[in-house]
This record gives structure tokens, C-alpha cells and sequence, in this order.
């Protein structure tokens, strides 16, 4: 994972989560929050399909999917902003693992779970801004959170490789 990529991720994923807006005022934030709760609606609408239709087992793991995606639209830009400085979010990229591990999520279903992520992204930006320099920017971004996550929740583990996780179809 180069800078080059995580400027990639931080540059492109504003187009499916909105940015944090400048100001504070009452109708920036509550505009901001209405935006969010919306853009998280809208990849909820395509993430869950894609990920129930090709890992129908994921379904049960599932129990709240509408409130989950609202933190997960909040979390992983959050993470992406924060790659440049690892070490202010590696314990919660390690707690999310274990969080996650205690939710029922094994490692195997890390890789359908990022194929459907990355096939939403490709979907939703289209073709054209969702590149090959693009995909690869975030298969090498979202491997660096899995792998952490992973090596955190089961220490069997050596982290998700690039190769592994390089199906964005
Ligand atoms: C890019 C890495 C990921 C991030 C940033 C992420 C983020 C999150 C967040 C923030 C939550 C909410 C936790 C809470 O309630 O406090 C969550 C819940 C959950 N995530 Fe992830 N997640 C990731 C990867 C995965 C993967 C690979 C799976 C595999 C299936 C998964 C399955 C789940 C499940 C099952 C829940 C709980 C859902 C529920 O109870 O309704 N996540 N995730």
C-alpha cells in the first residue's frame, strides 16, 4: 500500500460517502447528517444484494443490516482518512477485528465481503473513475484494514493478501 493509493481511496470514496463539510453551523451539520444517513441508504441498496446473492450464508451474520451500514459508511472513511497515520487507528482497526470475530465473522468471509464491496464501488462510480489504478488503490487500502483486523481476532492468521482479495468482480 503506497501513499499514492491511500490518496487514491481518500480522493475517490468522497463520491459514494460525502465529505465532512468546513463549517459547524446547525444547518451545515444537520445538512451533512441528512447527506450521510442518505449515502449509506443508497450503498446499502447495492452492497447487501451483491454480498446476499453471492455469500447467502453472510445473511445471518446480518441481524440489523440498516443500522450496520450507517456505522460502516461512518467507519470506513474514517479509516481511509486515517491510513497515512496508522498508528492513530491500529487499535481500532484491531478492536473492529475482534468486534467483529465476536459478531460471528470468520476469516473466511472477509474475501466475499470485500469482492461485494469493491464490485459496489466499481458500480456505483462507474467504470471510468473506478479504474484499474483505482480497484488496485483499494485492494491494496482494504487489505491493509482486513489484514490488521484479521491478525488482531484470529492469530492463526497472516493477515488477507493482495492476490486474495483482488476479484473486484
Ligand atoms: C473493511 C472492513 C470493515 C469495516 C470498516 C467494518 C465496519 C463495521 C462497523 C463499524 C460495524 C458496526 C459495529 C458496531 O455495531 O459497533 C460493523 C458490523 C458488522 N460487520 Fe463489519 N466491517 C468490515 C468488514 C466486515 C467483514 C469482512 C464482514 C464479514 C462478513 C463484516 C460483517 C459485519 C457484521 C456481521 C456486523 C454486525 C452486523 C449486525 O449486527 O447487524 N464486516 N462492521
Amino acid at each position: 500500500m503506497t501513499n499514492e493509493q491511500v490518496e487514491i481511496v481518500k480522493r475517490t470514496i468522497v463520491r459514494i460517502f460525502p465529505p465532512r463539510p468546513e463549517g459547524s453551523s446547525e444547518m451545515i451539520i444537520q445538512r451533512y447528517e441528512k447527506a450521510k444517513t442518505d449515502a449509506a441508504k443508497a450503498f446499502g441498496a447495492v452492497f447487501f444484494p451483491r454480498l446476499f446473492e453471492t455469500a447467502p450464508e453472510m445473511k445471518e451474520l446480518f441481524k440489523d443490516p440498516d443500522k450496520t451500514v450507517l456505522k460502516f459508511a461512518e467507519t470506513l472513511p474514517m479509516l481511509f482518512r486515517s491510513m497515512n497515520r496508522l498508528h492513530d487507528t491500529l487499535n481500532t482497526m484491531q478492536e473492529l477485528g475482534v468486534t467483529h470475530w465476536k459478531a460471528g465473522v470468520k476469516l473466511e468471509h472477509y474475501q466475499p465481503f470485500l469482492s461485494a464491496l469493491l464490485w459496489t464501488f466499481r458500480t456505483m462510480m462507474g467504470d471510468e473513475i473506478f479504474n484499474e489504478d483505482v480497484a488496485k488503490a483499494y485492494v491494496a487500502v482494504l487489505s491493509r484494514i482486513c489484514g490488521i483486523m484479521c491478525n488482531a481476532a484470529y492469530p492463526e492468521a497472516r493477515g488477507i493478501s493482495d492476490a486474495e482479495t483482488s476479484q473486484a468482480s
